[in-house]
């Protein structure tokens, strides 16, 4: 698997010192779009009227006026633009030091292409998996998606790629979380874990039904245990530890988007995250003047993961890692 060597570490620890010393956000998701190929049933972006999409300038603008410690270039689907490679490079060519992924349904990348987009220089680049087989097809509507997947994360990951699945832990898959470690794993590839959000498309079907929980609790250890063994699990303890919490049904406070991480929508505009209305576009959000969100509706890992409380096992574990 995947290890960052210690030199990135240590200029993205001072990377992320001087964020924190100068109050800028965190983390910025680009949409390049809201565009996508696969017609989930749990997300609406492929069911909207196109969006106006700004150019390759404005999102290196949007990074260039926060100066955040990482990017994710995000979608809809990425690579339904012809220009998401050249994009990719240029935000992580402009001037300064950021970590850079992508997030991608991982329809588009022909060994071609995934060697482009490494040629980037890109960081990380995260692919979804829901399913540890051919189920995964069906989730994206996208027949042929699973095989598409198994080729090219282990030849990414050869080519020494850090390389993850992003996983959105449901009712339906929730027995397939720890095979999808193990597979990660085989693949030499690392896996985050996102609780399912039923706000993207007003859909609740994949919700855990009250009878579900004491499984999702045994799952919830299962991964522990898993990530003590292994290192490729990419959530904190924290998150997993306060997953129960929420599904019981005590809001958890304290979500920094709009603050510490922002959404800006393919036609540049900025929210705190994308459940969340927009707020005006990138050349006048002040994310030190705006209120802190109060919203507890969601606990995806986007807010969860960054909630994190900062322990000194945690900087030990990501030194180690
Ligand atoms: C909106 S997608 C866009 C990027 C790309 N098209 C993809 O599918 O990976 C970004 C991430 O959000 C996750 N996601 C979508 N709907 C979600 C939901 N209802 N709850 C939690 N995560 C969700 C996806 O699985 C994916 O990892």
């Amino acid at each position: 698997m995947y290890r960052l060597p210690i030199t990135k570490k240590l200029r993205g620890l001072a990377s992320l010192v001087g964020n924190r010393v100068r109050d800028r956000p965190l983390n910025i998701t680009l949409e390049l779009t809201r565009r996508c190929n696969a017609r989930c049933d749990y997300c609406n972006h492929w069911k909207e009227q196109k969006q106006d999409e700004q150019a390759l300038a404005d999102f290196v603008g949007v990074v260039e006026r926060f100066q955040p410690f990482s990017v994710t270039i995000c979608g809809g689907e990425p690579f339904m633009r012809k220009d998401a490679l050249a994009i990719v490079r240029a935000v992580k060519d402009a001037p300064g030091w950021r970590y850079v992924s992508i997030i991608t349904n991982g329809w588009f990348l022909s060994e071609e292409r995934a060697q482009a987009l490494l040629d980037t220089g890109i960081d990380q680049v995260n692919v979804s998996l829901n399913f540890p087989d051919a189920r995964q097809d069906g989730d994206r509507k996208l027949p042929g998606l699973f095989k598409k997947i198994a080729h090219i994360v282990p030849w990414m990951a050869a080519r020494g790629a850090n390389v993850q699945l992003n996983t959105i832990v449901m009712n339906e898959n929730l027995d397939d979380a720890l095979p999808i470690a193990e597979l990660a794993l085989s693949w030499g590839a690392s896996v985050m874990y996102t609780l399912y959000s039923e706000l993207p498309a007003d859909n609740h079907a994949h919700l855990f039904p009250a009878e579900r929980q004491a499984r999702l609790l045994e799952v919830l250890g299962e991964l522990r245990d898993y990530k003590r063994a292994h290192a490729n699990i990419a959530n904190t303890q924290w998150y997993f530890d306060t997953i129960p919490t929420y599904i019981s049904g005590t809001p958890i406070p304290g979500c920094t988007a709009g603050k510490k991480t922002l959404h800006v929508s393919p036609g540049g505009m900025v929210r705190a995250c994308a459940e969340l209305p927009m707020v005006s576009h990138y050349s006048t959000y002040d994310h030190r003047a705006i209120a802190p969100v109060t919203c507890t509706r969601c606990f995806q890992a986007c807010r969860g993961e960054v909630q994190a409380p900062i322990t000194l096992g945690r900087v030990v574990e990501a030194l180690r890692s």
